[in-house]
């Protein structure tokens, strides 16, 4: 068993962030909270980092302007992190943070990919698409992540009913809900050893 270090890359809100961070308080997760890093300095999921003592730090192209993955790396290693949880990341990651942590870097997707996903669909776009195409269901996909936009191997998902009521709002709504559990999840089997990655 490898006991989880975590990272976190967030740019908004950060509540799948703060649903980690609740459930390793609460103890269903076993891991370290080692540091949060977003390219948005006004960025929610900083305030939230901060509240709970965690490091956080602005890095975007202003900060470090041509490396700032580098910079990223830099700090991520310093705090010993060993897993990278993309929450809410608007940025696309490199090839050399990928594998500076060995390809473990996960990210957390508001569809079933591979529909939905690349780029372009993102936040809001995603639940417009799935509304306007009349799916009966979408949900949400946590996968390892690539150099392609959503395209790295999935390793869960979870699906809801969409219902003729529900507009790209609602939608919206029901599919972070389950978002905030499946993150831990797949957390809690990466640390026990049911999904290798
Ligand atoms: C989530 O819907 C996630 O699927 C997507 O970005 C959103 C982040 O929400 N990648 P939050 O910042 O965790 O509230």
């Amino acid at each position: 068993m490898i006991k989880l270090n975590l990272g976190f890359l967030a740019s908004h809100n950060g509540s799948n962030m703060q649903a980690i961070i609740n459930n390793v308080k609460a103890g269903k997760l076993n891991a370290n909270l080692c540091a949060v890093i977003s390219n948005n300095r006004s960025a929610i999921a900083i305030e939230k980092a901060r509240n709970e003592n965690i490091p956080a730090f602005i890095v975007n192209s202003s900060t470090h302007p041509n490396n700032s993955d580098k910079e990223i790396v830099r700090i991520l290693q310093q705090y010993n992190v060993n897993t990278v949880i993309l929450a809410g990341y608007m940025k696309a990651i490199s090839k050399y943070l990928i594998d500076s942590f060995n390809g473990r870097v996960l990210n957390i997707h508001p569809a079933l990919l591979p529909k939905y996903g690349g780029k372009g669909m993102y936040g809001m776009n995603v639940h417009q698409a799935v509304i306007k195409n009349k799916e009966s269901i979408s949900g949400a996909t946590i996968h390892l992540v690539n150099e392609e936009y959503d395209k790295g191997p999935i390793l869960a998902q979870k699906e809801i009913s969409v219902l003729p009521e529900d507009t790209t709002e609602t939608l919206a709504e029901k599919v972070l809900k389950i978002e905030h559990n499946l993150y831990t999840d797949v957390l809690i089997k990466i640390s026990n050893g049911e999904i290798v990655i």
